[in-house]
């Protein structure tokens, strides 16, 4: 029964100084993957925009939207060479200016990808900077650095798509002996945020999409922007892995804070206050001094993206986040899938027992404290796709050997495989085209159909959107407030529980036997409880103390 029914929840009006942000939920578009509105196989912001009306019928508050700027497109397009235009592989930007507005006007806001870290190899100041040689102050801009030897690179840092983080910057000059920094591939050089102009130049970016009226960014990398001075080596024996984290002179320096305060009171300039999301990929004391009262808003807790299915390691995560919220005041950003990591359905066992814990590990998370995020398909319960070999372009696979390819699957539409599952719309974008989508969709596509899902009450999609109907209601009712706090504890028979307040709790069976629930009302669960207060395995449920 749900809560308007019993009468157990009571609309009130939302306290006026929560921020928009302290309750959303924002969905994360992959362009390129999400819908294509002309038909040459990759999606674009025409696509896009004709799904709007998909999206906002969620129910979620925005949209973070990766990158679509121009790009020579080998990190996918996180190698920009112009931050304040649209590749014409997306579209133009005159399209974004509708898009834009059309989300507005259905009550979707939009975040867009900044990435400050690095560039493409492309992008004019870098082009400018090789020009420049040696010694120059264009070169400044950057991490060039003078080598003694072709094969001894400055120092021993790596790259996280693997192999050096360093490119002899002209390898035909017998003149030009510097190497350039990138963490990435040898295409994303990395800004040098110690000079200001890096800063200035950055500021300008940032102004034009919030004139624009953008109403938030996501900070790619935000962790990496300044290196230790004088770009010492590493002391970590396996260079960098894990994020950056394993290489203390590229990750987390203090300085970088002073660009996210510069960033807040710019973005605090604007009304309504503009929003920043950093992807900081840090442990969650560390990460959650970037969400201080001046820095960001927000930051990605990936706490429970790199566990299984075990209840002691959520509880133990789930606790130690809340320790640097009471610390630092910053209240958890939850997302358990984006571009760049493994489907959950795939994670969680694969399968049908995937599935199941998939559509429970949803439901934990839109009742958690704190806002989330979703990645497109995550609410079909998509599986991660294995690529085959020769269709696979991540630049991480090529260096590397870890492929993010799987989980960026054009979306299934329709059914009809014969029509490239509804990806590629036509000219007046109501009919579809059969173009050949850029990665590959596999054979059983179709069965996780977006139009399948809209008819079948017991589908993942049903369930997300039933889960933020009642997510925006417990919030108007004050059920859900902005200082819900996290106490995280293990039952009998592995039934993991999180505490968000003395009224609610969220709860997930991940043990082998039906388990009791603590007494209260079911507000909502993945699937049908076992029976009246108990809940099988791989289940989980939103219950109120009333
Ligand atoms: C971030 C992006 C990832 C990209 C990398 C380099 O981690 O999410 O897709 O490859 O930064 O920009």
């Amino acid at each position: 029964m749900s809560p308007v029914e019993s009468g157990t929840v009571e609309e009130t009006t939302l306290t006026p100084d929560v921020q928009w942000w302290q309750s959303a939920v924002i969905y994360q578009v992959y362009p390129r993957s999400f819908a294509d509105g002309d038909g040459d196989g990759v999606g674009d912001l025409a696509g896009l925009t004709a799904r709007l009306p998909y999206i906002a019928s969620l129910g979620v508050d925005g949209i973070w939207m990766t990158p679509f700027q121009p790009s020579p497109q080998l990190d996918q397009g996180y190698d920009v060479s112009d931050y304040c235009g649209v590749d014409p592989l997306f579209g133009t930007m005159e399209q974004f200016d509708a898009l834009l507005e059309l989300a507005h006007s259905l009550g979707l806001r939009i975040l867009l990808d900044v990435v400050p870290n690095h560039c493409s190899s492309e992008h004019p100041l870098f082009q400018q900077a090789l020009a420049a040689g040696p010694g120059s102050q264009k070169r400044d801009m950057f991490h060039f650095v003078e080598g003694s030897d072709d094969d001894v690179p400055p120092n021993n840092w790596q790259s996280v798509f693997g192999g050096r983080a360093w490119s002899r910057a002209n390898p035909e000059s017998l003149t030009d002996t510097d190497w350039y920094l990138h963490l990435f591939s040898a295409g994303q050089p990395d800004w040098n945020w110690r000079n200001p102009a890096v800063g200035d130049y950055f500021d300008g970016v940032l102004r034009f999409w919030f004139d624009k009226g953008v109403d938030g960014l996501r900070i790619d990398v935000a962790h990496a922007l300044f290196k230790a001075e004088g770009l010492p080596d590493s002391p970590s024996a396996g260079g960098v892995v894990d994020g950056l984290r394993s290489n203390p002179q590229v990750s987390d320096q203090e300085e970088v804070h002073e660009v996210y305060r510069r960033w807040r009171t710019l973005a605090e300039k604007y009304e309504p206050h503009r929003l920043l999301v950093g992807e900081v990929n840090l442990e969650p004391a560390r990460a959650a001094r970037y969400t201080r009262a001046d820095e960001m808003q927000q930051a990605f807790a990936f706490a429970f993206v790199k566990l299984g299915w075990d209840p002691a390691a959520w509880a133990a995560a789930g606790n130690e986040l809340e320790a640097a919220r009471r610390l630092h005041g910053a209240t958890p950003t939850w997302a358990l899938e984006n571009h760049d990591i493994v489907r959950s359905v795939t994670r969680f066992g694969g399968g049908e027992l995937g599935a199941m814990r998939a559509r429970a590990a949803l439901v934990a998370l839109l009742g958690l404290p704190g806002p989330a995020y979703l990645y497109q398909g995550q609410e079909l319960g998509l599986p991660e796709v294995d690529v085959p070999l020769e269709c696979r372009v991540d630049p991480m696979w090529a260096r590397g050997g870890v492929c993010r390819d799987g989980a960026r699957v054009p979306l299934p539409w329709i059914a009809d495989a014969a029509l490239n599952h509804g990806f590629s719309l036509a000219e007046p974008a109501i009919a579809f085209q059969a173009s050949e989508p850029w990665l590959p969709q596999p054979a059983d596509w179709g069965t996780h159909a977006i139009e399948l899902q809209q008819e079948d009450p017991e589908s993942s999609l049903a369930l997300v959107t039933k889960a933020l109907e009642m997510r925006r209601l417990l919030w108007k009712s004050e059920v859900f407030g902005p200082n819900d706090g996290g106490s995280w504890r293990v039952e009998a028979g592995n039934l993991l529980i999180c505490e968000r307040s003395a009224d609610f709790f969220v709860a997930v069976a991940m043990g082998t036997e039906p388990v009791k629930l603590p007494a209260g009302t079911v507000l909502l669960s993945a699937a049908p409880l076992a029976e009246d207060g108990w809940l099988q395995p791989d289940n989980a449920a939103w219950v109120l103390r009333r």
